[in-house]
């Protein structure tokens, strides 16, 4: 959408313009893709993008922290609500054994070097079993020494922190982040010493009606410092931010910001030695930088049956930034979603962040991941994951990408946000861009999800209708989409399911979760009976069908809700409900896994676990596991 009339340039730039260059560059580059917002300004996150951080060199500061619960949120205020006391300021760069020694009357309550021991990353509720249900604020603290390169500039990188942090080093406040589930980085050249780092993260769980979720979800918090972090050392002026896509199948578009003093009219070189491939373009005085190349008629490109990644590399002064790219192109044509120009049905699943195992803490290695993404792919015949509900972690969408699987990438706008106010839509929108900028080099991604079952009302038309067009500015060339809702009626004798959601007219894709013979008054036997009116003319996905069942719970003879029986009977049945609709483009079924959930207590079948899963938390596969197996063998022919 061209930029046109008074609202043409966004408020910040009509200010003061104090906005960092580098959001100032990205709001040009997505003018000069022509799509920008005409109305407010694209939400951009404050710190750098570090794109491909997970591969750059680097030190990690995983392993071994210490940890110190505070409930009462001591450390971060007085009794009074004035600033927390010497005592208890937990992020001092303070060494509180020596400090008593050197004076026996200081008075400490709380001492981080003497704190229980945690390895990282892992959700605090795998820290120790009185930490399981914890929900708070939990300080942590790194002790490390540091490398430190002459005119170089150090970045400290969290992969995610659930769900706000606020983080010191050597007692110097650094900043905050809020959001479990995307990157963040602050710079701390000058900050950083050889010797005895003190990084202390105030680690908060706690969410509330402005929060992105909400305080009710279905699936457990798990709260803390849950991703990797390092401390990442870059040229004085670095590669920040680099885009590599099909633009189109004829085009290959390079966008480029560097960082650094000496960023502006800089020659930049970007190259795909695989494919001979080597062009040099020189920034402008804004350091951004933009190619636009014919696609080499050799490239392979990328797909589930063939997920070709290429290792591309920009070089600009003294930094050499590098990811690994594939590239293809996903579009819609009507009903159809189309990977490199031919049609594709999404033979799918959804999964939460959570790793197999009879006591998960999020510890999403890549090893974990791939052992997620193998039952999908190699046990169900899946081509597709949806990894709800949130931004799941760089390991999990790296190995989708090598292992061949597309993506719905999607943030936690869920259930009942606060639509009506706008603290709430900053906080969606910062999170959209940040999972954005994090993950548009990843050809896996197919689709960015701007939220899942959100009630209907105008304030909520308005705030997801603002998300989908972030998402247009921000990558025009991935489809966007939204786990919607439908009503049921009847229609003489049928019942009928209307999909009435005017986000729907919005979107590249439309999204159904339903529950039809789980949730609600329909019997199996009758699912093949439900008419769907939805829109025509656009693809159809459902995002979530599904039904419980405890792994071993057979009941042959009558099967009741959570036997496996049932279970399989509900696939049953539900696939062939759905293979009756025309525009009917994909299914993700609710879910590759049973995944904890405060909310499902009921004892012996539950004990706090959702039961939907096609395997059990341990990996035990359930009779409809095979029934969905068998149906993507049969579409996959
Ligand atoms: C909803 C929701 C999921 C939830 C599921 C269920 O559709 O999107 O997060 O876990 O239903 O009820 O199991």
């Amino acid at each position: 959408m061209r930029l046109t009339g008074p609202d043409a340039v966004p408020d910040w730039m009509k200010g003061d313009g104090r906005m960092p260059v580098r959001i100032l560059v990205r709001w040009i580059m997505a003018m000069t893709l022509g799509i920008a917002a005409p109305v407010a300004a694209q939400m951009m996150p404050e710190g750098p993008v570090l794109a491909a951080a997970d591969l750059r060199e680097g030190q990690s500061l995983d392993g071994e922290w210490t940890y110190s619960i505070d409930p009462y949120r001591d450390g971060a205020a007085g009794f009074h609500g004035g600033p927390a006391g010497e005592g208890h300021r937990r992020y001092d760069d303070t060494d509180v054994a020596a400090r008593t020694a050197d004076d026996p009357i200081a008075l400490y309550e709380y001492d981080m070097d003497a704190s229980p021991r945690a390895v990282l990353p892992e959700s605090w509720t795998g820290h120790a079993p009185e930490m399981r249900h914890y929900e708070g604020l939990v300080w942590y603290q790194k002790r490390f020494d540091a490398e430190i390169a002459p005119g170089e500039r150090q970045f400290l990188r969290f992969g995610a922190v659930n769900y706000h942090a606020e983080v010191w080093l050597n007692g110097k406040r650094l900043g905050e982040h809020e959001g479990g589930f995307t990157p963040f980085a602050f710079e701390v050249t000058g900050v950083l010493r050889t010797e005895g780092n003190r990084l202390v993260v105030g680690v908060d769980s706690q969410r509330d009606a402005l929060s992105i979720p909400p305080p009710v979800t279905d699936w457990e918090t798990y709260g803390g410092i849950t991703r990797p972090v390092r401390l990442i050392a870059v040229s004085e002026t670095f590669v920040d931010d680099a885009w590599v896509r099909l633009a189109d199948r004829d085009t290959l578009a390079v966008d480029i910001v560097l960082d650094g003093a000496s960023g502006a009219e800089r020659e930049v070189v970007f190259s795909i030695p695989e494919l001979g491939l080597r062009r040099s373009v020189r920034t402008g005085d804004d350091g951004a930088a933009r190619l636009t190349i014919a696609v080499p008629p050799e490239v392979e490109l990328w797909s589930p049956d063939s997920p070709r990644l290429y290792e591309v590399l920009v070089e600009a002064g003294g930094d050499r930034w590098r990811d690994r790219v594939g590239l293809r192109t996903i579009e819609t044509d009507g009903p159809h979603i189309l990977l490199n120009g031919e049609p594709v049905f999404l033979r799918g699943i959804s999964l939460h962040e959570e790793e197999l195992g009879e006591d998960p803490a999020r510890r999403i290695t890549p090893e974990a991941a791939r052992e997620l993404l193998t039952l999908a792919k190699g046990g169900l015949g899946a081509n597709f994951v949806r990894l709800a509900h949130y931004p799941h972690g760089e390991a999990m969408v790296r190995a989708a990408d090598e292992m061949g699987l597309l993506v719905w990438s999607e943030i936690p706008v869920y259930w009942r946000i606060a639509f009506d106010d706008p603290a709430a839509l900053e906080k969606a929108r910062l999170m959209l861009a940040e999972n954005i900028l994090r993950d548009r080099n990843r050809a896996a991604v197919a689709l960015w999800s701007v939220g899942n079952e959100t009630p209907l009302s105008d304030a909520r038309n308005a705030f997801m209708r603002r998300l989908v067009d972030d998402v247009r500015t921000l990558d025009p060339h991935r489809l966007v989409t939204a786990a919607l809702l439908t009503e049921q009626e009847r229609d003489g004798d049928h019942p009928v399911m209307v999909m009435g959601d005017p986000l729907a007219q919005a979107l590249d894709v439309m999204a159904i979760n339903a529950y039809n013979g789980w949730y609600g008054p329909d019997r199996l036997a009758d699912l093949p009976a439900i008419e769907w009116r939805v829109p025509p003319g656009k693809p159809l996905l459902f995002s979530e069908v599904g039904a419980g069942a405890l792994a071993g719970l057979h009941q042959p003879e009558r099967p009741g809700k959570f036997s496996e029986e049932y279970q399989a009977e509900y696939y049953r049945q539900t696939l062939a409900m759905l293979s009756q609709i025309p525009n009917f483009a994909g299914i993700s079924p609710w879910i590759l896994k049973d995944f904890r959930s405060p909310r499902r207590q009921r004892p012996v079948i539950q004990d706090g676990w959702n039961r939907k899963g096609l395997v059990s938390e341990t990996g035990e596969r359930k009779q409809a596991f095979g029934v969905l197996a068998d149906w993507y063998a049969e579409r996959a022919r």
